[in-house]
């Protein structure tokens, strides 16, 4: 098919048909959890999200963490230098740290391709239009969920000389279960591949002060704004519910999870099926991940993943931390862990 210049094109994975879909919604409020996907799906739910960002990120701001941010692409930008470049934005969001990515790969004489692989179309478009000012060639971007789509390399073009491949996964970790991370990353990431990733960081001494403003970063007003339109493009009322914001601490890593406690019954058509909802039932709706560095660190090692840098700004408690598959390619073997995350059952090959 011909490719007509200035149009977006996109793949879209089965993961995210719109039966699927669907299907999946009316099982996470049965269920009485949302999969985070669908916070960011609909084109409103995309633009609360950018508004909440704009709002609060560190990055978006320009300030230390953006300073950050740069630190590590430079230091990439050094050891890629002159060679041809593929970035893969995993939840790319609106693409504006790949943006900056490919132009500071560039200022290194890079030749750079990228492609957006979201759950979201509108983050997706708005992606491809924002990475796409850089002048560097844009891929077909790919709408999957993430965890499960099973051979995502499949989802690549390839070129046919050598290239470094570069994925992005800012953002992420706050968002998808830990439990799932070591295996997806084990299923794509090939010797030579970098990955670079973002943490919401804990305090290291988490007394009752800290405990509070960190849970004010997420009980605001904008941020239950984001959720009650997720709740009334379901059908909930305004005032059906209390939705209460609790910190969990969990052996290796926090959480900053959001639920709904319904207060009377409640009836909702969910994909044309009608649900009802007991005064009490709880819908949870949001979770914030935070790690510490060395967590993260720890876990991704034994994944045959070198640290090549971390990028730390302790006054957005926020941290950019670059990795590299050793091209060695070692079978490291992975004890099986379960409570505590991070999961991994087989060998990694
Ligand atoms: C917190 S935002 C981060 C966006 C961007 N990377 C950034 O750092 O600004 C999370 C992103 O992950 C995407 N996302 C959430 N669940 C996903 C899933 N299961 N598969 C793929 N993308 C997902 C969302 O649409 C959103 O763009």
């Amino acid at each position: 098919m011909m490719k007509s210049k200035g149009c977006a094109r996109l793949i879209i994975h089965p993961s995210q048909y719109p039966l699927g879909l669907g299907r999946e919604l009316v099982d996470c409020v049965r269920k009485g959890t949302v999969n985070p996907k669908f916070l960011y799906v609909a084109p409103e739910q995309a633009s609360h999200w950018l508004e909440l960002r704009r709002a609060y990120s560190p990055f978006m701001k320009k300030g230390d963490t953006y300073k950050q941010y740069l630190g590590c692409f430079k230091r990439l930008g050094a050891n890629l230098k002159g060679t041809a470049v593929h970035i893969i934005g995993l939840g790319c969001g609106g693409g504006e740290k790949e943006q900056l990515l490919v132009n500071t790969l560039q200022k290194h004489g890079c030749q750079v391709r990228f492609t957006a692989l979201d759950v979201s179309i509108p983050l997706l478009v708005l992606a491809q239009q924002v990475v796409q000012l850089t002048g560097c060639t844009v891929e077909d971007s790919i709408c999957a969920d993430l965890p499960r789509v099973k051979q995502i390399n499949e989802l690549f073009r390839s070129e046919s000389g050598p290239e470094h491949r570069v994925f992005t996964f800012f953002g992420m970790l706050p968002v998808l279960p830990p439990g799932k991370l070591l295996s997806m990353f084990r299923s794509f990431l090939k010797p030579g591949d970098y990955l670079l990733t973002s943490a919401n960081l804990i305090p290291e001494h988490l007394d009752e002060a800290s405990k509070a403003s960190l849970l004010a970063q997420y009980d605001n007003q904008k941020t239950r704004g984001w959720l009650s339109s997720f709740l009334g493009n379901l059908g909930f009322s305004n005032d059906c519910g209390e939705l209460v914001f609790n910190l969990l601490e969990k052996p290796a890593f926090f959480e900053i999870r959001a639920v709904l406690k319904l207060l009377e019954n409640v009836t909702v058509v969910v994909n044309g099926q009608e649900l009802k909802l007991k005064a009490g039932f709880k819908l949870h709706l949001f979770s914030s991940f935070r790690y510490r560095n060395r967590q993260v660190r720890q876990q991704l090692t034994k994944l045959g993943l070198n640290c090549f840098g971390t990028w730390e700004s302790p006054s957005d408690n926020e941290s950019i931390l670059g990795f590299e598959r050793n091209r060695g390619n070692p079978a490291t073997k992975v004890r099986l862990r379960n409570a505590s995350g991070w999961p991994l059952k087989k060998k990694v090959k």
